[in-house]
């Protein structure tokens, strides 16, 4: 994990800028709304405000901090996430029946953490602070992640509530699919990873030199429209188009459609964070598990692209001003997937909207080295049975996501706004195309 040279004004600044904007997330949240746990995969949003505050406790003021003792002993088995290095820790499923602390308590806890971080980095000389900055820096980019978390998990709940409660934001305006471009992308011998001196994880490093055939990719994600085409035509009844473990997933849960898709007398609805409404068309279908996008590029007569490819192709046709990527991220307010909008000769979509699946299964980089002590649990030991993502979604913190990013789930998790872009020529498909 990288990190550039801060200030102690600047690194509280941005601290403060971070920690803000979660409690602005939780803040449509009631108490009850902020307790619940939906599934074993989804944690309570007072869950998600204690654990990243937890993380700036135990992993710079505890061993930073004169004088350090925990604000509450047992917060430190309560909210720690997954890190054997730190100690045992409570059930992940059984977040959600932990009543106390309540959401309010929370926000205790998170002030005092506050008030901390600012005295220790306000005391630190500068060779000192160096020396923190790359773990402040994570704890800042952790945040982030689990605020987009946070989003995800609050969909999940309020999905579950047969009110069909609104989170926040307006859904778009009605619209239909329009035509996909192939961008031509040229191979060869192509350089992969995190390059320059700005923070990225360490799952990113080291930059690497990956061979690619020439390939294209297409200018847009799949919409709700081309997946209601897959469904009338069989697409989750037919084998033959899916990866055995994905095919028996489909049976074993009766998968006949999207995560958040219900049919209420033979109209498709969506459950979105904006609230309930018919499936529009024009819009990229989302909350599909990597099996469904696997399935939907067999029926396509396509392939999904593979993570150097996704990460190349942005490289080289991905759409970016001058200091800023450019998409439907979380600063847009949308809370939801738009449509692409006119075509532009680059890849439409790359940042935002729905993290796209590869075809990649999620594996260390020749030469990775996981860092050393705890934080060194943080991604390497994760990199079994999950498929990485790419570019960022419509609740993803903007300033988080960059092009040698790699988001990792499981190939059956549908509750991370997950889409589709197809790719083709290159690399083989799995299985030969039958359709469209
Ligand atoms: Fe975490």
């Amino acid at each position: 994990m990288t990190s550039s040279p801060w200030t102690a004004e600047a690194l509280v600044a941005r601290y403060d800028q971070v920690r803000t904007h979660t409690e602005l997330l939780a803040a449509p949240l009631s108490p009850e709304d902020q307790t619940v746990q939906s599934m074993a995969d989804v944690s309570p949003t007072k869950w998600h405000r204690a654990h990243v505050t937890w993380f700036f406790e135990t992993f710079v003021l505890a061993e930073n901090e004169r004088g350090f003792s925990p604000f509450q002993d047992k917060y430190w088995f309560l909210f720690n996430s997954y890190y054997e290095a730190v100690g045992p820790r409570y059930n992940r499923a059984e977040r959600g029946v932990v009543s106390r602390p309540g959401a309010h308590d929370v926000g205790i806890y998170r002030g005092n953490v506050d008030t901390r971080m600012r005295d220790l980095v306000d005391s630190l000389d500068q060779g000192t602070l160096d020396k923190l900055t790359s773990t402040i820096e994570l704890g800042f980019h952790h945040e982030q992640q689990h605020q987009e978390l946070l989003l995800m998990d609050i969909k999940h709940v309020l999905s579950m509530n047969p009110l069909q409660p609104v989170y926040a934001g307006t859904p778009s305006a009605v619209s239909e699919p329009d035509q996909i471009d192939w961008l031509d992308v040229e191979g060869g011998l192509v350089e992969i990873g995190c390059r320059g001196d700005a923070f990225c994880f360490d799952n990113e490093l080291p930059e690497h030199q990956v061979y690619l055939e020439p390939y294209r990719l297409a200018d847009r994600l799949v919409t709700n429209g081309e997946w209601l085409a897959f469904m009338a035509d069989g697409g989750y009844r037919r084998p033959e188009l899916w990866l055995s473990d994905g095919w028996a997933k489909v049976k074993a849960e009766g998968w006949d459609a999207p995560l958040y898709w219900l049919n209420l007398d033979g109209v498709w609805f969506e459950h979105t964070l904006n609230g309930t409404w018919p499936v529009n068309p024009g819009l990229p279908v989302s909350h599909v598990s990597h099996y469904e996008a696997d399935a939907y590029a067999a029926w396509a007569g396509k392939r999904l692209p593979t993570e150097a490819e996704w990460e190349h192709g942005v490289r080289q046709a991905g759409p970016r001003d001058a200091q800023h990527l450019v998409g439907n991220l979380a600063d847009t307010q949308s809370f939801h997937p738009r449509a692409a909008g006119p075509s532009t000769g680059k890849l439409r979509q790359a940042w935002g909207d729905c993290w796209e699946w590869t075809s990649s299964a999620y594996l260390p980089y020749p030469g990775f080295h996981p860092a050393a002590g705890a934080i060194g649990e943080y991604n390497g030991k994760f990199m079994s049975n999950q498929m990485v993502l790419r570019g960022g979604c419509a609740l993803t913190p903007a300033g988080h996501v960059r092009d040698s990013y790699r988001n990792f789930f499981p190939p059956s998790a549908r509750w991370a706004l997950s889409g589709v872009r197809l790719a083709d020529g290159g690399a083989p498909a799995t299985r030969g195309g039958t359709a469209a």
